[in-house]
């Protein structure tokens, strides 16, 4: 394939109106405090959303923003992609309800799970459809609900995620420079427990009991996790650059997973990306899985720190595990 098949013409994000802090999540009686949270992980407020603010109404309002950016109608949408691991229903998809309410009358609409790897794993497979012919215009979102999967009382969790969510129009590169220069992207499986929801699956539904016991909520062994996005994250922007026959110092701008800002660190470390070429937002939203790296380009774009001619490097890491990267020309 003879790169770049396709380029981002437009973002958005958009984010739940609550703003809850550390000390916010301390005053509900878990036994955690600010100074802990800031220090381990980076992460000082999220934001949470309320009963009217679900998922396909966070993805909506992120896809009207990247639209309207990219000068693209709703008719014009070949396909949406929604990188979720907290759907409003389990089914259908929560991107068919996505479909319906921007009114994407032509689109194909699917899900696409690969937790907090799901938009770059969904950009690739806009940027496959877009090289296989099958669209011209692919809405790429990544969003999430996680308060909802969350247990409230387990402090090792509850105060690391955040809901949110970013979208991307993906659009055939017609000649130039502009679009996705190199993509990687794996996955492991072997190690699914050490981040995981135990049941509310086929193999243990829900039950008064699972409830109880929180065993639908999303369970994490932190330290491991941490050692292997470490690795992984390291790994990926390896390949991407290599791919692109890039080094660091053509890199403009990191914009890795929002999940702790030791991650984040020990990545650009890695890459040799020194920290005022290194996007962090964690602070203010926590980890939104999926949306992390679709919100934090947007709000890069705002902020002047990716314009036209910038070469991104993206690099995510969730749960399966799944991970990958991208280098991008704006
Ligand atoms: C979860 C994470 C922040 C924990 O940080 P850490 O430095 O690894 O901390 P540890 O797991 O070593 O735990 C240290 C102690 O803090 C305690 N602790 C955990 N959560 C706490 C909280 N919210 N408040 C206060 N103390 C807490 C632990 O119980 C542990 O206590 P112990 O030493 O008495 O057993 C970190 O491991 C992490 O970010 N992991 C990866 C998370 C991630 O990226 N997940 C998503 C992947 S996409």
């Amino acid at each position: 394939m003879k790169r770049p098949v396709a380029y981002i013409a437009g973002t958005g994000h958009a984010v739940p109106r609550r703003v809850v802090t550390n000390d916010d999540i301390a005053a509900m009686g878990l036994d955690t405090n600010d100074a802990w949270i800031v220090e381990r992980t980076g992460i000082r407020q999220r934001h949470l959303a309320a009963p009217d603010e679900t998922l396909t109404s966070l993805a909506a309002q992120a896809s009207r923003q990247a639209m309207e950016q990219a000068g693209v109608l709703p008719g014009e949408i070949d396909v949406i992609v929604l990188g979720t691991a907290s759907p409003d229903h389990l089914l259908p998809a929560t991107a068919v309800e996505v479909q319906a309410a921007l009114g994407c009358s032509r689109a194909a609409a699917f899900d696409l799970g690969a937790a907090c790897s799901g938009w770059l794993y969904s950009a690739i497979v806009a940027e496959s459809l877009i090289a296989g012919g099958s669209a011209d215009t692919v809405l790429v979102i990544g969003a999430e609900k996680l308060s909802s999967i969350v247990n409230w009382k387990d402090r090792n969790t509850c105060v690391l995620f955040g809901d949110g969510a970013g979208a991307t129009v993906l659009r055939r590169a017609r000649g130039g420079h502009r679009g996705i220069l190199s993509s990687y992207m794996r996955s492991d499986g072997a190690l699914t427990q050490l981040l995981w929801r135990p049941a509310g699956g086929n193999v243990e539904p829900l039950s008064p009991e699972v409830m109880a016991e929180g065993r639908h909520c999303i369970q994490m062994a932190g330290r491991e996790v941490f050692k292997h996005a470490v690795r992984s994250m390291a790994e990926a922007t390896d390949r991407a650059l290599d791919a692109a026959r890039l080094t660091a110092n053509d890199i403009d701008l990191l914009i890795p997973h929002q999940a702790n800002v030791r991650i984040i660190d020990a990545t650009a470390k890695h890459a040799g990306i020194p920290p005022e070429r290194v996007f962090v937002n964690v602070d203010r939203y926590g980890n939104t899985s999926a949306a992390t790296i679709p919100i934090a380009l947007n709000e890069a774009i705002q902020q002047g720190r990716v314009k036209e001619g910038s070469t991104v490097l993206f690099a995510a890491f969730g749960a399966g595990f799944t991970w990958g990267s991208l280098v991008v020309r704006f």
